[in-house]
């Protein structure tokens, strides 16, 4: 028992190593890189992102992680997004530096209250945390969020689907929190709308909790002040599947059930000087400099404990 544990420990370091060796520019990790982000290393896409061209930021219900697992929801969790229209991709790792093409770029982020944040500046919490928090992303959401409710609702799902998906998360993660096995099936409330096994997956790192990317991704290589490209960023709307889980030194009873809770998330303010996108389809992006888009979350609970 305990050498197949080993064995499996080694499989485990081995496989995290392939997966780091692949992303040189993010050796460290704990960020799912998607797209022409894979062309950049972390510093240099931090500091484009750093001044983005339009946010976007939900509320989410968490928890006081800084107490142990199963603890208390909490309000102050927000899960953001930045949207930057021009990474030079002369600044992309082995570039030529005649290259003029420009990528637009995405980074999705989750912040925790900051007396939470405080509480895993310290080494020995992190080692002695109960909580494992596993992010999900979608990357296909669509661009149009018809319900553009503004309160957070992932209006392009069915109610029952976000319920339904909800659920198949808690049941799949009840007896283990590897956050990186099987998803569950889609269930069929969904329509095919979603499809689970396209969600990217991350372990949320305690250390991340400060604003650090969860999720990256660019576009394709495009011409500076492209409107298409930036269009497409500030509309694409990317629901975060989020399973509040335990770890081993939880001790969780063997019928306990994670947390989880389905967010949707859209720019929804471009940041002074920068440009409305050309969405005609779209009237409240006219005349402001600040505008609101869509935004959607869900915030409904479902408790099994
Ligand atoms: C997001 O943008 C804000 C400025 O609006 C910046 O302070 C922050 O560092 C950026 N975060 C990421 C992860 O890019
Ligand atoms: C690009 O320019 C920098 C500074 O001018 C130089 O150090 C670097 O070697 C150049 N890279 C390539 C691939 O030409
Ligand atoms: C660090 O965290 C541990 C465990 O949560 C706690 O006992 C200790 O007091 C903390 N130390 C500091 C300096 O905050
Ligand atoms: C969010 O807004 C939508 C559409 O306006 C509405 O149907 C829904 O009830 C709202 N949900 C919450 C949790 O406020
Ligand atoms: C979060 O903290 C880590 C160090 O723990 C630091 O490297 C990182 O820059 C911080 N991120 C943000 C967005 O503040
Ligand atoms: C914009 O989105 C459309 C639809 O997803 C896609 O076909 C197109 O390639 C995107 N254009 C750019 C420049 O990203
Ligand atoms: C994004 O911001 C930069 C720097 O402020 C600006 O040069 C660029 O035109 C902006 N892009 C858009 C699409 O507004």
């Amino acid at each position: 028992m305990y050498s197949l544990l080993k064995a499996m420990r080694a499989l485990l370091v081995l496989d995290l190593c392939t997966t780091v060796g692949a992303l040189a520019g993010w050796p460290e990790g704990g960020t799912i890189v998607a797209g022409n982000a894979v062309r950049f290393d972390r510093q240099t896409w931090e500091s484009s992102l750093a001044q983005p061209n339009a946010t976007g930021t939900v509320p989410v219900s968490g928890f006081d992680i800084s107490q142990r697992w199963p603890s208390q929801e909490v309000d102050g969790w927000t899960l953001s997004l930045n949207v930057s229209s021009d990474v030079p991709e002369s600044q992309s790792m082995n570039a030529d530096n005649a290259t003029t093409g420009t990528f637009t770029g995405t980074s999705i982020f989750f912040k925790a209250p900051e007396n939470i944040q405080g509480a895993f500046t310290n080494h020995t919490a992190l080692d002695e945390t109960t909580w494992k928090i596993c992010v999900n992303v979608v990357p296909n959401g669509p661009q149009e969020d018809q319900s553009a409710a503004g309160n957070g609702t992932c209006g392009f799902l069915s109610s029952q689907c976000v319920t339904d998906l909800q659920q198949a998360y808690a049941d799949k993660f009840s007896g283990s929190q590897d956050c990186y096995g099987t998803p569950p099936s889609t269930p069929s409330s969904c329509g095919g709308i979603v499809d689970t096994s396209n969600f990217q997956t991350q372990q949320l790192p305690l250390t991340s909790i400060n604003g650090t990317e969860v999720f990256v991704t660019a576009s394709a290589s495009h011409e500076a002040g492209d409107e298409t490209a930036w269009n497409n960023a500030t509309r694409q709307v990317w629901p975060v599947l989020t399973v509040w889980g335990w770890n081993t030194r939880a001790q969780a009873p063997q019928d306990s059930s994670p947390q989880v809770q389905l967010s949707c998330i859209r720019a929804n303010t471009v940041e002074p000087g920068s440009d409305n996108p050309p969405s005609s389809a779209e009237p409240t992006f006219r005349g402001a400099a600040v505008l609101a888009l869509g935004i959607a979350s869900v915030t409904t609970w479902y408790t099994y404990l």
